[in-house]
């Protein structure tokens, strides 16, 4: 069942979406060479506690981390540890936190100093297919052409998408119904209702689509391990367009 928020909770879940933003965009700006993603974890803990939140992922299905960072090859729920950022490294961050009972979930994928063209159109494109995937979240749409979307402007530029991990509905937990493909024909699944909140996330790869989970149990890196690129939004589907609700306030019009 698709839970429907109403003026109230939708108040909530744009209050948490604004301090998951700000949380990431933060992060993002302190993110450079030489930091291992341990450290980028501990900045991300007391960005969030200086917000007054609490993350959604420490503790999730025992989650050791605050955040996710996967560099690389490393495709979503890379775990904090020694991993030293490097030049020429895509670092997808991934917050999630709790406000006031609401989950706000969001990852961005920064390119320290990439110079490889091919990276650079990848991350490109993945925030292009999450783009081309808002679009599509408005009342009356069906679910999958969400996911078409989304699909499209990956292959269409010669990359895959993640088939083993999905979005999802959002709202007092961080994984409601329901369940968002990043692939698949347009028109089908649920029809979109004005206050559905969904978190949508593409994740594409390079190379091949095939993904693995590491020995950690967490890590899902590419099967030919090339990198994949991951960026992801909480929205709410609007009658004519989806509010982006992690965004951060200055970047806000309400
Ligand atoms: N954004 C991811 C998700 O929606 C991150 C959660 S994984 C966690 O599933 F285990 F760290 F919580
Ligand atoms: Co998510």
């Amino acid at each position: 069942m698709i839970i429907i928020k109403n003026h109230e909770e939708l108040k909530k879940m744009r209050r948490a979406g604004r301090i998951t933003a700000e949380v990431c965009d933060a992060v993002a700006r302190s993110v450079g060479p030489g930091m291992t993603t341990a450290e980028i974890d501990r900045c991300a803990a007391n960005m969030i506690r200086q917000f007054g939140a609490k993350s959604a992922f420490l503790g999730y299905r025992g989650y050791p981390g605050n955040v996710c960072i996967s560099v690389n090859e490393e495709v979503v729920h890379g775990l904090p540890g020694p991993r030293r950022i490097r030049i020429g490294d895509i670092v997808s961050l991934d917050v999630g936190v709790v406000v006031d009972g609401f989950v706000g979930d969001m990852a961005t994928t920064i390119m320290v100093g990439v110079s490889d063209p091919d990276v650079i159109r990848l991350v490109a494109t993945a925030q292009q297919a999450l783009a081309a995937g808002i679009r599509q979240a408005r009342a009356g749409n069906r679910l999958s052409d969400i996911s078409a979307a989304i699909e499209q402007v990956a292959t269409a530029a010669g990359f895959s998408v993640v088939h083993d991990f999905v979005g999802h509905g959002i709202g007092r937990t961080m994984h409601e119904d329901p369940q968002i493909p990043n692939f698949g024909s347009p028109g089908r699944g649920p029809v979109l209702r004005d206050g559905m909140t969904l978190a949508i996330e593409p994740m594409v790869n390079l190379g091949v689509a095939g993904v693995e989970v590491l020995e950690d149990r967490w890590t899902v890196v590419t099967r030919d391990r090339r990198p994949s690129a991951h960026v992801e939004h909480t929205v709410a589907v609007g009658v004519t367009a989806a509010e982006i609700l992690t965004c951060a306030s200055e970047k806000r019009d309400n």
